[in-house]
Formats: structure tokens, C-alpha cells, sequence
């Protein structure tokens, strides 16, 4: 490991071979480790920017062991950072892929398909890391063993966080009513889509749970609406670019005293290009009238083409719901499908929503967590 100072004192450089790292002085100065920067019990830190130097530049640096230390001027300060610490937090890379580290996208033939059974889940921490770890990776996971009584899917909840409380209540039924206020209350089959899109932000986790499940057909479909979106943009990225850069409109007005509206894209991008949501739901898309007269026939064209790709059955992973069983989707990303069942026997689901943060906070907890072994 060379350590050598560049571009007057502005730049750090740790070369490996071939392999150079480079790190900006004012970048290292702001992330000091030591306890004057960042308090050792809560690494929260204790100084603002204000506090560092606009003109801070490497006075020193020299290898010590496993550390660099680096002296900066023009406040004088000695700072080290253990190696393994710059190389995690490295940024001198080549920029990043598509989707986000750790995601992976699937199409029907995913398998095996991800699920525990709920005792499991409730007392084997690797076991719950590794489910959680299979919601974060795939986007949505089954969950088997359940009471198949009212309430049951809190205990899916439970297991990480928090329910999201929506207008819906905190949980909502899912059943063959007479008069129904949304589709999803009668026995036609639904497209695959998002849940609420209409909310902003939308409910980033959704659990159904079954509680009866005796009419013919009504299987759960789930289809990765990132894939889609990745086999739209093979086939035609101006499409993909559209369908990205032009706000679509969802509203819900089916319930007195409600009126939600949102205006977000079908397929979001973080700034650096990764895919980062997607919203699709025939059902509750409003007239959209952000899309330039000039683009609006080509966007049509390319939100047909994400639509059959979302209603491609190789695209779909199917299973039926038993009474106790369960499924958690990632709202942002997955998209789910209810196949038409019949008005024989009774079905019965209810739902609920959660937040993603709040999983993804557990299952980084329990991986940090030494006592889980591997
Ligand atoms: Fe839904």
C-alpha cells in the first residue's frame, strides 16, 4: 500500500498495484473518526460543515499499520482511518450498476420461492435474517403457519417494524362484497400492480394474509416490475426514458372525505440511473397530462409495452393462498395479481401495509449482529 499526496495537498492517494483509490482532503477532514468529529457512542456527528476549512488540504499522510493517518491544514488536526474503513467507503470507482447492491431481478421461473413458517421466523434469528435478507434481495417472500384468524398478518409485522396506518384502517378485508367500492373487493381477476399509488409516499410494504380460501382459482401472482422495466429498456430505451422522465398521475376519490393524488413517474430513478421504483396500477391512473403533446402517442406506446411485459405469464410467480399462509411484497418494486376466482365458497383476505425502512433496519441489525452465525 502506497500512500502519496496529490494535486497540492487537495487529493489522498492509496495505490494497490495498479489499483489507486483517491479520496479529497476535505472529504477525509469531514469524516474524521476520532471523538472530537463523531461521537464514539452513537457515531453521530459533532461538527457541521462550517466547522471544516473550504481551503483544507493534506499536510501529511503516512501509513501506519493498518491505518492512514493524515494531517490537515489549515487547522492542524492528525486524523486516522483504518484501511479496511477507506476501502468500504471507497468512491474513486467506476459508477454503479443498474440496481442497487444486492437486488436481484427474477421472472416465473424463480425458484425455490422464498418463505418460513411464522414460529420460525418468530424464534430463530438467522432464520429471520435470512427471510428478511430474501424480502430486500427479491422483493417479496412467503410466510406459512399462521392463525387463520382476523389480525393474524400483525404478526408478519411484528416480526420487523411497524403497520402504516392509512385511511383503509389498519388493516383492510379483502372479500366478495355485493356493492363493491373497489375492484378488489369482487371476483374479477386484477392486473398486476401497485398498491396505492396513489399516496406519496406510496406503502412501501404490503402483507395479505389468507384466511378462507375455499372458491375455485383466485391464485396470488407476484411479477418484478423491475425486471419489466429492465426488459423494456433492452427492447426499447427511448420508451424506458419516457415512461422515466415524465410524471404520470394516480388518483383515488372512492371513499367520502378522500381524495388522494400523487404525480410520480411509472419507473423511477435515483439521479445516478439506478431503478429505484416502480408505480403501475390501470386502476387508479388519472388523466395525464404531463407528458409533451409531441411525446404523449410514443408514451403511450412504450406504457402499453410495460404493460404487456407486466402481463406476460413467464414474467409471474403463482401460488394459492391457504387459509394461514401470507405473502409481503415490496410495494415499490413488485407488483402483485389476483387471478379471477369463482363466487363459489368463500374468499378472504386481509391486508396490511409497513415500511421498507424499517425491515431493511432489521435485517441490517441482525447481519451486524455476530451472535447470528452464518
Ligand atoms: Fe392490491
Amino acid at each position: 500500500m502506497q500512500v502519496t499526496i496529490e494535486d497540492a495537498g487537495r487529493v489522498l492517494a492509496l495505490s494497490d498495484g495498479d489499483d489507486v483509490a483517491r479520496y479529497h482532503a476535505i472529504w477525509l477532514r469531514d469524516n474524521a473518526l476520532d471523538g472530537d468529529t463523531r461521537d464514539p457512542g452513537n457515531g453521530q456527528r459533532l461538527i457541521t460543515l462550517a466547522d471544516v476549512a473550504g481551503d483544507t488540504r493534506l499536510s501529511g499522510a503516512r501509513a501506519e499499520g493498518a491505518q492512514v493517518a493524515c494531517s490537515f491544514a489549515p487547522d492542524g488536526k492528525t486524523a486516522r482511518f483504518p484501511v479496511a474503513w477507506l476501502k468500504a467507503h471507497r468512491y474513486d470507482r467506476a459508477r454503479p450498476d443498474r440496481l442497487s447492491d444486492g437486488v436481484q431481478t427474477w421472472d416465473g421461473t424463480l425458484s425455490p420461492v422464498p418463505g418460513a413458517g411464522i414460529a420460525e421466523l418468530q424464534s430463530d434469528r438467522a432464520a429471520l435474517r435470512d427471510w428478511l435478507g430474501d424480502v430486500a434481495r427479491l422483493g417479496f417472500a412467503r410466510v406459512t403457519g399462521l392463525a387463520a384468524e382476523s389480525g393474524a398478518l400483525f404478526s408478519v409485522v411484528d416480526l420487523f417494524g411497524y403497520v402504516r396506518e392509512t385511511n383503509y384502517g389498519r388493516h383492510f378485508e379483502v372479500r366478495t362484497e355485493v356493492n363493491p367500492t373497489n375492484l378488489a373487493y369482487t371476483g374479477l381477476g386484477l392486473q398486476a400492480h401497485t398498491d396505492n399509488p396513489y399516496r406519496d409516499p406510496v406503502p412501501t410494504l404490503q402483507v395479505l394474509a389468507c384466511i378462507e380460501n375455499s372458491a375455485a382459482g383466485g391464485d396470488s401472482m407476484v411479477v418484478d416490475g423491475f425486471r419489466a422495466a429492465e426488459v423494456l429498456k433492452s427492447e426499447d430505451p427511448a420508451g424506458f426514458a419516457l415512461l422515466c422522465g415524465y410524471a404520470a398521475r394516480f388518483d383515488y376519490a372512492g371513499t367520502a372525505g378522500v381524495r388522494l393524488q400523487s404525480r410520480r413517474p411509472m419507473i423511477e430513478l435515483s439521479p445516478d440511473g439506478q431503478l429505484q421504483q416502480i408505480r403501475f396500477n390501470s386502476r387508479s391512473i388519472a388523466p395525464l397530462v404531463d407528458v409533451p403533446f409531441d411525446e404523449m402517442q410514443d408514451y403511450y406506446a412504450a406504457y402499453r409495452r410495460l404493460s404487456d411485459i407486466i402481463d406476460d405469464p413467464g414474467m409471474a410467480v403463482a401460488f394459492k393462498l391457504e387459509p394461514g399462509e401470507a405473502f409481503i411484497v415490496d410495494n415499490t418494486r413488485v407488483l402483485h395479481a389476483r387471478k379471477g376466482y369463482s363466487g363459489e365458497g368463500n374468499r378472504w383476505l386481509q391486508g396490511c401495509y409497513a415500511d421498507k425502512d424499517g425491515l431493511l433496519s432489521t435485517l441490517a441489525a441482525l447481519s451486524a449482529d455476530t451472535k447470528v452465525s452464518q
